[in-house]
């Protein structure tokens, strides 16, 4: 028989959203007559505007032409795209050339694992989306788990809590070659202010780190004068790249559609330059993201487009609202949800697990437990705002009857 992959082994039991769902799954077999309502999975629930569906639907039409039909596109992406996401997302602060179209920012992180390889340190948000560890673990970046401190060795936590305004201390943070940061984070919803982001960049450059700049939630950002790119920060390109999607402004979740953005100013040490290498990567690994897909998303980017992008935000922000009322009502202390669609609640006197199987018993409501997402988010829970109203409005009847 073949050796396991070691690496395998390091990782802590299961991904953490198949890991809800297996005791979502328990819990309806014990309880049978319960209807369970979700805040949990950050899952997009409302279908795609006209427009948009329209851009999916007529290229499928056209594949099923013989002038219209098209087989491998290029690795990379459409030029058209990629013109489009460099022009409407980032006003021109980096070129199509730069923009990388994929099938979504989460298999893009796991792919950039592959880039930088086994032997580079990294460092994550604590808490943060599970991916960034997971994939490191798997590659072999970290060293075995401490139960006590509920994290992986040769890991550097940065510690982002209520405490600090959810930015981490960059002078106790160590250097390393990798930094993740997602903004607006998942999974407590803050999002950084341009001073901020101005600190992080400078200490990427100061470290030669890599800043690694997850912005699937930046169509969320409500207020103006915070930055959607981390390109806005003057010297980014020198040591950032940016993972983004459309998953969740536009609906793409089951359709597939993210990007990476490699600026051709970013070397690695030896001066190749790093988007050369990803070029390597994608045309070895990836045979372009689907075409049907990709015109749905340069549908997204025109006018009409981008008013539906922003009416779907919008419903989502407003149940966001709608949640954090109802929580605080309740005295609950109540993080984000404002500039992005998670709402990150305090839940004193219990642990997340706790307070997860107390959401699920009483109220039939599912969550997120914090700690699922690094050791800091022990103590909270991450309620989703990508439902239904109806669901979203049920769930919090449910927590405000049961919960008080
Ligand atoms: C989440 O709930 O955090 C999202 O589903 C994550 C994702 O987009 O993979």
């Amino acid at each position: 028989m073949v050796k396991r992959n070691p690496n395998m082994a390091k990782l802590q039991s299961g991904y953490l959203f198949p890991e809800i769902a297996r005791r979502k799954n328990e819990f309806i077999k014990k309880n049978p007559n319960a209807k369970l309502v979700s805040l949990g999975i950050g899952d997009t629930t409302q279908p795609i505007k006209p427009h948009i569906t329209k851009g999916l639907a007529d290229e499928a039409s056209r594949l099923g032409t013989k002038e219209g039909y098209s087989g491998y596109g290029a690795e990379q992406g459409l030029e058209e795209l990629r013109d489009r996401i460099a022009e409407k997302l980032y006003n021109g602060a980096i070129n199509g050339d730069e923009v990388f179209v994929s099938d979504g920012a989460k298999p893009d992180t796991a792919r950039l694992q592959l880039l930088f390889g086994s032997n580079v340190s990294i460092a994550v948000q604590d808490p943060s989306y599970p991916v960034y560890v997971d994939s490191s673990v798997i590659l072999g970046q970290a060293k075995g788990y401490n139960q006590k401190k509920s994290q992986f060795g040769g890991i550097e936590y940065m510690k982002c809590v209520p405490e600090n305004n959810f930015f981490p201390d960059l002078e106790k943070t160590k250097k390393t070659d990798i930094i993740f940061f997602c903004n607006p984070n998942n999974p407590t919803g803050a999002a950084a202010a341009r001073g901020q982001l101005k600190q992080l960049v400078e200490f990427a450059r100061k470290n030669k780190s890599i800043l690694v700049y997850d912005s699937a939630y930046s169509q969320f950002i409500s207020d103006k004068s915070l930055p959607k790119s981390i390109y806005e920060i003057e010297g980014a390109e020198e040591v950032a790249i940016e993972i983004s999607s459309f998953s969740k402004p536009i609906g793409f979740t089951g359709v597939r559609l993210g990007w990476t953005v490699i600026p051709n100013e970013l070397e690695f040490e030896d001066g190749t330059k790093v988007n050369k290498d990803w070029n390597r990567i994608m045309t070895t690994l990836f045979n372009g993201a689907s075409n049907i897909a990709q015109r749905g998303g340069l549908a997204a980017l025109d006018k009409k487009g981008m008013k539906e992008m922003e009416q779907t935000v919008s419903y989502y922000l407003e149940n966001a609202k709608v949640i954090m009322a109802s929580m605080e009502k309740l005295g609950y202390e109540v993080y984000g949800g404002i500039h992005a669609p998670y709402i990150w609640v305090r839940v004193p006197g219990k642990t997340s697990w706790q307070a997860f199987e107390e959401f699920l018993g009483k109220a039939n409501v599912v969550t997120i437990p914090g700690v699922g997402f690094g050791p800091s988010g022990e103590g909270f829970l991450r309620l989703s705002s990508l439902g239904n109203r109806q669901d979203v409005d049920e769930a919090v009847k449910r927590i405000e009857r049961s919960l008080k």
